[in-house]
């Protein structure tokens, strides 16, 4: 397996390959911690992870994408998420939605191409009782309104 081209780029995770003693047993654990250390998964991460680990490309980019937590793509500048739980469905849900989608010009899923934002559900933030919920970078919006959600998207940073 050809060794990658710079491989003092990932030199954060050489600490972790030696806790595990480079087993390719520790895989997810190593793939989180790359996510972890660079925030997201690059082809040469991925690359650099495979060659460690003496294991095929194809495994790790296999495993990698098998689990929805790792990222592919640097994430978004402002990350934009809607509670889609059984709560937030009943207290108006889908109208933030809708009301994401118009704001950020995305549909639900995506990741504008310029990484200025991205639009994502979740399946509950935790707190139903203030239902309707979406989360904005850090902040939570509780009981959100489409009207304060619309005001707080041309607030965001471009
Ligand atoms: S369903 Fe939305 S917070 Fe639980």
């Amino acid at each position: 397996m050809p060794v990658p081209s710079k491989p003092e780029s990932f030199m954060a995770l050489e600490a972790i390959f030696l806790r595990h003693h480079r087993s390719p047993d520790s895989l997810i654990e190593i793939l989180h911690h790359s996510q972890k250390f660079y925030s997201y998964l690059s082809d040469d991460l991925l690359r650099h992870v495979a060659a460690r680990l003496q294991l095929p490309l194809s495994l790790v980019k296999g495993t990698a994408s098998f689990y929805h937590l790792f990222r592919f793509q640097p994430p978004a500048r402002h990350r934009c998420v809607v509670c889609t739980g059984t709560a937030c469905q009943i207290q108006g849900a889908p109208a933030l939605i809708a009301a994401m989608e118009e704001g950020l010009g995305l549909k639900l899923g995506a990741r504008r191409g310029d990484g200025w934002a991205s639009l994502s559900e979740v399946r509950c933030l935790g707190t139903c009782s203030d239902s309707p919920l979406v989360q904005i970078d850090d902040s939570i919006g509780r009981q959100q309104t489409v009207a304060g959600l619309r005001r707080w998207l041309q607030e965001l940073e471009p």
